[in-house]
């Protein structure tokens, strides 16, 4: 007997629970069905089954209502720029760990959808705009979290590219495209990595066959991805997004999220007992979530014992240095270097005795995206602090060089030092608890008791100096607010969950007012908040106090103070990007330019100073008009937790920043292929069809700024000989490629492969990506790097045949450091089958 055959196959499991659900009342079946909570499905002790406890996401475990800091990974933009499957190993373990020690049982990750278009809302979370990357990544990250006990969660599925009305819209893609780039991720994921869970997403899919929401979508749910795949896992709805009984029961669908409450519970028990929904759809449905209850350790199987949730002792927090060096150092390697002049990074820690840090990222990095994503972090991240630490003998001096946010500021400690006051009301008027926060406050009241009709909120804000000094106030929902007498800002619009899915709650619209006091004041402020009742989202009020002193100097004036600094300085650090009111879940991008006067920052600080390093704090493509123009460009990304020690790291070459672009970075906004992600007449037509990212800038002939796989590192390769061995049906081909560190230190290659076919076909990209290999080389060494290209990159979907098919031939086999610099060539030949 093999140590495999010791373990039960999935079917065998689910069959089991099939024999337990098909015991169960149908009252406590259909239960079992709909979340009990926003993040927890119910428990069901006459079986021994506790509740199982899901929670976001990509970046790190939140938890299912806890305060507790998360470790916040860098986002999966940057996971995918390492190219490194053993990275993605090591931070699905770290997942796991961190749903363990959250008593989580199924974390929502990871995101397989593609960058379709830069302007994609969450495009930060996505891993790549390619396919094979995106599924060699995911597959990884999957293996390394369920692994360790721990559930995985693919998601959305399907054609959840954009933002803009998501919940309605329908993604127009026929079946080839699906098949070859949208659904391949997922089938690997399903296939490779055996994943416990599926989110169908908010969005519907027409494939020419259906149109129906992917709550709805028998084909996508059933078809593909139960009967084709034989998934035996758990399909569960995004967030409020299935909108009917029948339809997505039999389509499918095994879980409502979240619950109490939906379109299922004692609908679908009337759906059942008139013999709308056949029992057997019911019972599939039970055994799968009693399945993955199963595998989770959720469910004893004794009748009136549930298992508490079991964490094993000691597990490291994350502030832990284990946790903290592996993220700092995943964050290093990310990070991209798409322009080094002469060489001019790494800079030696004691080569410099003067650095200007430049720019309001640098003072106030975007370590994370907006959404669902969030976490809340051990740390804020101190650029500032971590340069004084990587270059001990310099001075580091800081400097905003001029706005780049829409809203002003947070009120500071010194501006409310009294804090806020926030009072919960019943229907009466009587106070139902009190609570109070300290300044900063992000505005959020959350989990009001029962019966909270409304939420007040209180703050003197001292004013020290004379002059005018602007308060700008940003409510989510009916509401009224005040500054002084002065009615502010007033809503009788009663907000719902719609707020929480287009990410206006999150990122509310101020109201701004000028406050003008001849000597110092105390101004209060008051507000009268509606409670917002976000069904599975819960129940929250929120009013953000924002900013900004008669003193603040104006941005011209900031930009001018940052270039002086920079001229004075040995070397000059300009962090430029985007922020929270840019990339966030819940709504597209409109245009990839940097926001604010940041162009003109980097220009004017690079002309002050020859040893100028513009580093990118972005996770999807921004313009860099300048990028040709300036010495030294880093792309830094969306760092999480440890980002800044990170870039300390790079800048003085203690770790080398390998990464290489997962997506293509555009020169121009009209050079864009998919320029934009808003539905026509609520559909989001695919017409580029498998052209997804750089095979449609290769197709157009567009060059862009950088293309797919760029990224220099500190190192310098060359290619020898290529070799392709042969053919095989089932291995596809293994391509050996020589490369040489022609440099002097140690380095890591990203071997690219990417494959053209044997005629020019208009249904098939000019070339597209077979597959790569990282290798690690020391300086002078030589290294023959193995690179699989398996069958189904070769293999086109025949609609209209047999399904995928491998047209015969001689394809060309391309290898190289990017998807335009193709170093060597050679060709396999396919035979017909
Ligand atoms: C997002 C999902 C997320 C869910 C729960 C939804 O709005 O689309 O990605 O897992 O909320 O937070």
């Amino acid at each position: 007997m093999t140590a495999d055959s010791t373990v039960p196959p999935q079917r065998t499991l689910v069959d089991e629970m099939r024999r337990l659900a098909a015991g169960l009342a149908i009252e406590d079946r259909v239960r079992l069905l709909t979340g009990a909570t926003a993040w927890t499905l119910h428990e069901l002790p006459s079986i021994g089954l506790r509740s199982l406890a899901v929670s976001d996401g990509p970046i790190g475990v939140r938890g299912t209502g806890d305060s507790l800091p998360s470790a916040q990974m860098p986002a999966p933009s940057a996971m995918a720029a390492t190219w490194d499957e053993d990275v993605l190993g090591a931070l699905g373990v770290l997942m796991a760990s961190e749903a363990r020690r959250k008593q989580v049982d199924v974390v929502l990750a990871p995101v397989v959808n593609l960058q379709r278009t830069p302007v994609g809302g969450r495009h930060f979370e996505c891993f790549s705009e390619d396919p094979v990357l995106t599924g060699r990544m995911a597959v990884a990250f999957v293996r390394a979290v369920q692994g360790a006990g721990v559930g995985a969660c693919v998601k959305h599925y399907l054609g959840n590219e954009s933002e803009t009305d998501r919940t309605s819209y329908i993604a127009r893609i026929d079946r080839r495209t699906l098949r070859e780039v949208y659904l391949a991720p997922f089938e690997r994921v399903v296939l490779d990595a055996g994943v416990w869970t599926v989110m169908a997403a908010y969005n519907g899919l027409d494939d020419g066959t259906e149109s129906a929401p992917a709550t709805e979508h028998h084909g996508l749910l059933t078809s593909i991805l139960k009967q084709e795949w034989g998934f035996e896992g758990l399909v569960m709805s995004d967030w409020q997004a299935t909108k009917s009984t029948d339809e997505s029961a039999l389509a499918g669908l095994d879980l409502v999220m979240p619950g109490p409450g939906g379109p299922w519970g004692e609908a679908l028990l009337a759906a059942v007992r008139s013999g709308r929904v056949p029992e057997s759809a019911v019972d599939d449905k039970v055994a799968r979530v009693l399945a993955v209850a199963q595998r989770a350790g959720a469910l004893s199987g004794r009748p009136g014992q549930v298992e508490p949730y079991r964490v094993p002792g000691g597990l490291p927090g994350p502030d832990a240095p284990a946790v903290r060096g592996l993220l700092r150092s995943v964050a290093a390697r990310s990070t991209v270097v798409l322009r080094n002049e002469n060489a001019m990074l790494p800079v030696a820690a004691d080569a410099v005795r003067t650095i200007a840090l430049i720019g309001d990222n640098a003072l106030d990095p975007f370590v994370q995206g907006g959404g669902s994503a969030h976490v809340v972090p051990p740390h804020q991240p101190d650029l500032p602090a971590a340069l004084r630490e990587a270059f001990p003998t310099a001075e580091v001096t800081a400097h905003p060089g001029g706005a780049t946010r829409r809203h002003i500021p947070l009120a500071l400690y010194d501006v409310v030092p009294g804090g806020f006051k926030v009072r919960a009301l019943d229907a009466a008027g009587a106070v139902l608890e009190e609570r109070h926060h300290d300044a900063p406050w992000d505005g959020w009241v959350r989990a009001v008791p029962t019966g909270t009709a409304e939420v007040t909120v209180g703050a003197d804000l001292r004013l020290a100096e004379p002059g005018r000094h602007v308060v700008e106030l940003c409510v989510v929902g009916a509401h009224r607010a005040y500054v002084g007498q002065d009615l502010v800002s007033a809503s009788d619009h009663r907000a719902g969950s719609e707020v929480v899915l287009d990410g206006s709650a999150g990122h509310p619209a101020g109201t701004s007012h000028p406050v003008d006091v001849a000597s110092p004041a105390t101004v209060p402020v008051t507000a009268t908040l509606q409670v917002v009742d976000a069904a599975g989202f819960g129940r929250f009020a929120r009013l953000e106090v924002r900013y900004r002193p008669p003193s603040k100097a104006p941005a011209d004036d900031e930009l001018t103070a940052a270039v002086q600094a920079a001229r004075a300085a040995d070397l000059a650090v300009v962090v430029v990007g985007t922020n929270p009111e840019v990339e966030s879940e819940g709504w597209d991008r409109r245009d990839l330019a940097l926001p604010g006067a940041q162009d003109e920052l980097v220009r004017r600080v690079a002309a002050a100073n020859p040893r100028t390093v513009v580093v990118v704090n972005a996770g999807a493509p921004v313009l860099l008009p300048w990028l040709d123009e300036v010495p030294a460009v880093l792309w830094w990304w969306l760092p999480g937790q440890e980002g800044t020690g990170a870039l300390a790291d790079v800048l003085v070459g203690a770790v080398e920043p390998g990464g290489r672009l997962p997506w293509t970075l555009p020169a121009s906004a009209e050079d864009v292929p998919v320029p934009d992600a808003v539905p026509v007449d609520g559909v989001v037509h695919y017409t580029e069809g498998t052209d997804v990212g750089h095979r449609a800038w290769d197709r157009l002939g567009h060059s862009p700024a950088r293309e797919f796989g760029f990224g220099l590192g500190y190192e310098a390769w060359e290619y020898g000989e290529v070799r392709a061995g042969a053919w095989s049906d089932s291995a596809g081909v293994i391509v050996t490629v020589e490369i040489a560190n022609v440099a002097d230190r140690p380095s890591r290659e990203v071997v690219q492969v990417y494959l053209e076919p044997p005629a020019a076909d208009p249904r098939r990209p000019v070339r597209w990506l077979g597959g790569f290999t990282g290798a690690e080389v020391a300086p002078g060494e030589r290294a023959s790097v193995q690179v699989a290209v398996p069958p189904r990159a070769f293999q086109v979907w025949d609609e209209d045949g047999p399904g995928w098919r491998t047209p015969a031939g001689r394809y060309r086999l391309r290898a190289g450091r990017s998807s335009r610099d193709l170093r060597v060539t050679t060709v396999v030949d396919v035979p017909p089958t």
